[in-house]
């Protein structure tokens, strides 16, 4: 009797409640924003931060040189800095790329980053570029990246992207290979095409030779950040990307205006 009306309450039980959706799929993702501003700092408090620049470079165990801190992401190494990578994420959320190319793959840490949140977006993919093919067998294997293998400057590497770009325009452009200003340079006026108006070019370690770690290197991305501006009204430094007080690209978050 008790395993007869156990049967009939199962038959008769209502439909179980469809699960609530989850935040993404209600469109709670983005693009609200907090106030975004450059905070002002005092001499004082510049001081502070420029201090944790040379921090940030000088405490990576066994001295690899021109490195700060190896972080991680899902296990894959990368070279940032983690406020950059908060940025960034705001920076997708507001602007839902439809490509980002990324110059310096390394180990692939960063464009696994990147693909992730184009993962929480449901959006995006990433296009990223080494010359160096040292790291190809542990880099992450991702169906939103696309690896090329060559020089970001070089002629075929060019067309590649090109041709994986396709007809897409809401295009994010991160350049983090070689930083002498030269290739920096060569850099900017390869790729700031892909870049639309309200769109963002940024230019990594901005802040080596001197502004204000790693006084040492030469002429880098800072000294190609100011030739480029110089040159091309279409960019301004978008300083409100620096809000969060410490950046490794200080005027190196370029905004397309025109
Ligand atoms: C700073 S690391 C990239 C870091 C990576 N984006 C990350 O966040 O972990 C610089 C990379 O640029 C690569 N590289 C150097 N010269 C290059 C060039 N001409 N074209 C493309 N990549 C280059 C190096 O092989 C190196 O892997």
């Amino acid at each position: 009797m008790a395993s007869f009306l156990t049967r009939l309450q199962h038959l008769f039980r209502p439909a179980p409640e469809a699960p609530p959706p989850s935040p993404w799929q209600a469109g709670n993702i983005g693009p609200v924003r907090p106030k975004l501003s450059e905070p002002r700092l005092d001499d004082v408090e510049r001081g502070i931060a420029d201090r944790f620049h040379d921090l940030y470079y000088s405490k990576l165990d066994g001295g690899m040189g021109l490195h700060t801190i190896v972080l991680s992401w899902m296990g894959y190494e990368m070279f940032k800095c983690p406020l950059d990578l908060w940025t960034y994420q705001e920076l997708m959320v507001t602007h839902r790329p439809d490509v980002i190319i990324e110059t310096g793959t390394y180990k692939g840490g960063s464009a696994l980053y990147l693909a992730s949140i184009c993962d929480m977006l449901d959006h995006g993919e990433i296009i990223t570029i080494d010359i160096d093919t040292t790291h190809d067998a542990i880099r992450p294997r991702h169906p939103r990246i696309t690896y090329l293998a060559g020089s970001s400057t070089d002629a075929g590497i060019l067309d590649q992207v090109s041709a994986c770009v396709g007809g897409r325009r809401n295009v994010m452009v991160i350049l983090d290979s070689d930083h002498r200003r030269d290739h920096v340079a060569d850099e900017l006026r390869a790729y700031r095409g892909y870049v639309p108006v309200g769109g963002l070019l940024i230019v990594e370690d901005t802040n080596i030779n001197g502004h204000p770690t790693y006084p040492g290197f030469g002429p880098g991305p800072w000294e190609a950040v100011d030739d480029f501006l110089a040159e091309d009204a279409a960019f301004v430094a978008d300083r409100s990307c620096e809000r969060f007080i410490l950046t490794m690209n200080p005027r190196g978050y370029l905004r397309r205006v025109a």
